[in-house]
């Protein structure tokens, strides 16, 4: 059975170099109790990790693809987490009303999505505030980590080589201007509140509804 599990746990290299960071930054914004939402959790290790991390929250972890899905149930399994973390759900921030309880709804304290903004279509940044506003309320937060690229200040010479290794996989990819983010946040009401440095060359932006 072990062997199984094995199997099926993805393992992405990234995510060991950057949870603590991430971790680090969450901790100013975990609620005493209640539940956060993971958007495109991939592998799951950061789900199990920000579990370990904040026991007293639920961290509720989703993806679309099915076989991250499966890793993320064995990562659960793996560290025994069942009785406190929930399966992942099958979302897909395009297809919309995503699939949440009503009971999960009265839960929900924030919303945190790692990587996926510049390895999706632009329209999936647009669906996933638009949907995020209707379950967050100004006391919540959303939190989005990436690289980005900024409009005054010069971007690396990493994340441009990103961008383009992006942009060849598929036209519709690559890094976004955060001021084009911030944009599509304002519209459905989110400001952003804070910008943190992150190590690689990344960011963390966190944002509330006003
Ligand atoms: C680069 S991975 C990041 C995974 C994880 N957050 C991490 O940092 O390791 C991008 C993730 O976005 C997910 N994804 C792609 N399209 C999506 C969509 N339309 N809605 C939600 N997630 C999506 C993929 O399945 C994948 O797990």
């Amino acid at each position: 059975m072990e062997d199984a599990y094995l199997n099926e746990r993805l393992a992405f290299p990234a995510t060991i170099r950057n949870r603590d960071s991430i971790a680090n930054v969450l901790s100013n914004y975990i609620p005493s109790k209640g539940l956060l939402l993971e958007i495109a959790s991939g592998s799951g290790e950061h789900g199990v990790f920000f579990q370990k991390s904040f026991p007293s929250i639920i961290w509720q972890t989703s993806d679309p693809e099915e076989v991250h899905r499966k890793s993320i149930s064995s990562w659960i399994t793996h560290y025994d987490l069942s009785s406190k973390m929930p399966e992942p759900l099958d979302i897909d921030v395009e297809k919309r009303p995503w699939p949440i309880t009503t009971q999960l709804r009265s839960l929900i304290k924030g919303i945190v999505c790692i990587n996926m903004i510049h390895i999706t279509p632009w329209s999936c940044t647009e669906a996933f505030f638009e949907e995020s506003k209707t379950y967050l309320n100004k006391n919540h937060f959303l939190l989005i980590y990436g690289p980005f690229f900024l409009r005054d200040t010069q971007a690396s010479q990493s994340n441009v080589n990103f961008d383009q290794s992006l942009r060849m996989q598929n036209p519709k990819w690559g890094l976004r201007y955060l001021d084009r983010v911030d944009e599509v946040a304002l519209k459905n009401g989110f400001n952003q509140e804070k910008i943190i440095a992150m190590p690689a060359n990344n960011l963390s932006v966190i944002y509330k509804l006003s």
